[in-house]
């Protein structure tokens, strides 16, 4: 781990200062005035600690505010915040899932999910990336009475997006809920930012939960799951990552929803999208992959390529880290280059033009 020191798009790593393009800050709020600010004024009104879990005495009404405006503005019934999105994972489908379960998980998905499968004590099937011909076969061949097919929305290391439409008719046609976890697609994706699944326009169906987190768009911390009422009650009853740890501070539930307001009446979701179409439209002829999100990675394979580039990239003054293997399979090392709507075009250009010197 590298001790580093972020200030707006700069980051502080030792002596070096340099621009920022590997942050998940996808809309530059972490640092908003507005934001700073109501966040300060619920740490004096409501002190810096939430005290106790939420089954306890930890359940402020201001969670309640929050949960309902999210499941509205993402036109789910209901929602339930949990203090991070590994958490949220870990502890919704060892909620879901038990040994009599089969879980049916993309190759590609985020750690917390594939821990969370492995720690419900449910029989896992992996499917390879995106492969619905493969995911439907399994689904065929298992016939467990309980099944969950569970996916990133946008895929964390590739920026690749799912079927999330498709998935849905599989899980319709095989009688399975779906779990899509949509952290880097909220805030991101669609109009206002509202995420993959309102762009297909399948929010709210009865057999799909949608995870995502604060930590990233939101630019604060914490993670929120999306269902039916019934749903989210049974995960209250259940979810052993929210009845076993404390609430999460107030002022970070206040900083989101101011975010939340931002995302819902500002162009700031816009911008990011327009950076994004002007680094693909600058990036022609650099090796990324299949991409549209805010995540654009350049594959370069070994760890010592993917090293030796970022290297290069620091003593031109961008921060972008190699991603290495366990985090990517092996032999797919690669700069995970993220975008954010506080970056000028003069930044995309500068980085672009580093890029392109990398040989
Ligand atoms: C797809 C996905 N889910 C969950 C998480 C974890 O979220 P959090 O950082 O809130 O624990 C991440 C973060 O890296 C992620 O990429």
């Amino acid at each position: 781990m590298l001790a580093s020191q972020r200030d707006g798009l700069w980051i502080t790593v030792g002596e070096e200062k340099m621009l920022n393009f590997s942050s998940n800050d996808y809309l530059g709020l972490s640092t908003h005035t507005e934001v700073c600010a109501v966040a300060k004024d619920a740490i004096e009104r409501y002190g810096v600690g939430s005290g106790a879990s939420r089954l306890v005495s930890g359940d402020a009404p201001l969670l309640h505010t929050f949960e309902q405006a999210l499941a509205a503005w993402k036109g789910f019934d209901a929602c339930l915040v949990v203090g991070s999105g590994m958490l949220a994972n870990i502890g919704l489908l060892q909620a879901l899932a038990d040994r009599h379960t089969h879980i049916f998980s993309d190759k590609l998905n985020h750690a917390s999910l594939v821990d969370g499968a492995r720690l419900s004590g449910a029989k896992v099937h992996r499917y390879p990336h995106l492969n619905l011909d493969v995911l439907g076969n399994m689904l065929q061949k298992h016939t467990a009475k309980q099944r969950i097919i569970v996916s990133d929305g946008v895929f964390s290391m590739d920026g690749d997006t799912a079927d999330v439409q498709a998935l849905l008719n599989l899980a319709e046609t095989h009688d399975a809920l779906l779990l899509i976890d949509d952290a880097h697609g909220t805030g991101v994706v669609g109009k206002h930012g509202k995420g993959l699944l309102t762009q297909a326009g399948i929010v709210g169906h009865s057999r799909l939960l949608e995870v995502g987190t604060l930590g990233k768009a939101f630019g604060s911390y914490g993670a929120y799951v999306l269902g039916t009422h019934e749903m989210i009650e049974g995960l209250k009853q259940r979810m052993r990552t929210l009845i076993y740890s404390t609430a999460l501070p107030l002022s970070v539930i206040a900083a989101a929803q101011v975010t939340l307001h931002i995302m819902q009446n500002t162009d700031v979701v816009e911008k990011l999208q327009q950076n994004i179409q002007y680094f693909l439209s600058q990036a022609k002829g650099i090796h990324l992959m299949p991409s549209t999100t805010a995540i654009q990675p350049m594959l370069l394979g070994e760890d010592e390529q993917a090293l030796l580039a970022a290297q290069r990239l620091r003593t031109q003054g961008f921060f972008v880290p190699a991603i290495r293997p366990p985090t990517v399979p092996q032999g797919q090392s690669r700069l995970r280059i993220t975008l954010s709507a506080a970056h000028q075009k003069q930044d995309i250009n500068a980085l672009i033009h580093a890029l392109f010197n990398l040989g």
